[in-house]
C-alpha cells in the first residue's frame, strides 16, 4: 500500500480506504463486514469511511462491533463520519450546531470510539450561516471528539467561505472534501475545486470510484445476480441504470474493457487506478460487497505504473468528457 497526506495536514492516508454504503447491514451482517474490514487492513488501508445516514446508523453500530471484535488499535486505523441525514426531525438534520454536536456524539457511541478521525459535513445545508458551521466543527476538534473536519459535495465557493471565516476568527478550517470521482464525473475534482487544491490545499476522499460498479462492465447483458441494483431502498440506481444516461454509461464501459483488455490490466482495475492519476486525490474510497470484490480491487495498485499518456488519452478518448 502506498499512502498520501491528506491534502496539507499531515495525516497519511492510504491510496486505497474502503467505505460502508450500501453494503454494510444490507448486503453484510458484522461478522461479513469484519471480515472485510481485515482484508481491507491486512493489505495497508488505514481508512473506514461512513456516516450517521448510512442504513440509518446501523452501518456505524456493525463497524463499531467489527473494529471492537478485530482489535485493531486505534493508532493504526482512521475513521470517519458525516453528517446531514441524522432522523426526519428539524432538529436531527443539516449542518446547525446542534445537529453537528448531536451527530458526532451519536457517531462515537455507535463506533465505539473516542475520537473520528475525520467529520464530514455530508451535503451543504442553504438553511445554515456557514459561520455557525465552522465555529461548531472548531468546537468538536478543541474538545477532542474529532481531529479533521471537511465537506461533502459542497461549491468550491461555499468551501471558500468556510476558510474565509475560519481564517477571520481563529478556527480551523476544513481540511478535505468528498467528492464523487469516476471515469463518468470528473468536473467538480478536476476544474471546479482547482483554486481550492492550489490556494488552500484541501485533501479529498473520493466517491463511488466504479459508478456503483458500472465501471466493472458487469451490466453489459442486464442486471443479474446479486448486485446493489436489486436491494430495496435503492432504486434509484437501478432506474439510472435503465436510464438513457445509464445505458450510455454501460456502452462506454464495453469500449473500456475492450482497450483494458488490450492494456492488459483488469477493467476494474484500470478505473479504480484512473482515479489515482490524479494527484488532487487523497485517497480513492473503495466500495464492495463480497471479500473476492475487495481483494481484486486492492490490486490496483499493482498496475499502476502501466499508466502512461498513451493510456490515459485513449481513455479520455472513450470517455470523451474532459471539458
Ligand atoms: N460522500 C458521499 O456522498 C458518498 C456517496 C457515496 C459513497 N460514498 C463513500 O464511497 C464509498 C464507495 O462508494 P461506492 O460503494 O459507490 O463505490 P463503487 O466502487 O463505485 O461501487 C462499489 C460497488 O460496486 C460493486 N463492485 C465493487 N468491486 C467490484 C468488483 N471487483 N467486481 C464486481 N463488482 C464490484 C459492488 O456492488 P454489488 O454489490 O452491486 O456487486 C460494490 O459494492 C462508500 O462506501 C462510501 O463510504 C460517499
Amino acid at each position: 500500500m502506498k499512502y498520501r497526506n491528506l491534502g496539507k495536514s499531515g495525516l497519511k492516508v492510504s491510496e486505497l480506504s474502503y467505505g460502508s454504503w450500501v453494503t454494510f447491514s444490507f448486503q453484510l451482517d458484522t461478522s461479513l463486514a469484519a471480515e472485510m474490514l481485515k482484508i481491507a487492513y491486512d493489505s495497508g488501508v488505514n481508512f473506514f469511511d461512513n456516516a450517521e445516514a448510512y442504513a440509518n446508523g446501523e452501518s456505524e453500530i456493525i463497524m463499531g462491533e467489527a473494529l471492537k471484535t478485530l482489535g485493531f488499535t486505534r493508532d493504526t486505523y482512521c475513521v470517519s463520519s458525516k453528517a446531514f441525514w441524522g432522523g426526519q426531525l428539524p432538529t436531527q438534520r443539516g449542518l446547525s450546531a446542534k445537529h453537528l454536536t448531536d451527530a458526532c456524539n451519536a457517531a462515537l457511541q455507535r463506533l465505539q470510539v473516542d475520537y473520528l478521525d475525520l467529520f464530514f459535513c455530508h451535503r451543504p445545508d442553504p438553511e445554515t450561516p456557514i459561520e455557525e458551521t465552522v465555529r461548531a466543527m472548531h468546537a468538536l476538534v478543541i474538545q477532542g471528539k474529532i481531529i479533521y473536519w471537511g465537506t461533502s459535495e459542497w461549491e468550491a465557493a461555499q468551501i471558500e467561505e468556510a476558510y474565509q471565516v475560519a481564517e477571520k476568527h481563529y478556527l480551523t478550517p476544513p481540511t478535505m472534501e468528498q467528492p464523487e470521482y469516476n471515469m463518468f464525473n470528473r468536473s467538480k475534482l478536476e476544474k471546479e475545486y482547482l483554486d481550492l487544491f492550489n490556494k488552500r490545499g484541501i485533501g479529498t476522499t473520493t466517491w463511488s470510484p466504479l459508478a456503483s460498479g458500472l465501471l466493472t462492465g458487469k451490466y453489459k447483458n442486464g442486471i443479474l445476480g446479486d448486485t446493489r441494483m436489486n436491494l430495496s431502498g435503492y432504486e434509484f440506481l437501478r432506474e439510472r441504470l435503465e436510464s438513457e444516461v445509464g445505458r450510455a454509461m454501460v456502452d462506454k464501459a464495453n469500449q473500456l474493457q475492450q482497450l483494458a483488455d488490450t492494456a492488459g490490466i483488469p477493467l476494474v482495475n484500470m478505473a479504480l487506478g484512473w482515479c489515482l492519476q490524479n494527484k488532487h486525490v487523497s485517497t480513492v474510497i473503495l466500495g464492495a460487497s463480497k471479500p473476492e470484490q475487495l481483494k481484486q480491487n486492492l490490486k490496483t495498485l499493482d498496475y499502476v505504473d502501466q499508466f502512461d499518456d498513451s493510456l490515459m488519452q485513449q481513455i479520455d478518448k472513450i470517455i470523451s468528457n474532459q471539458e
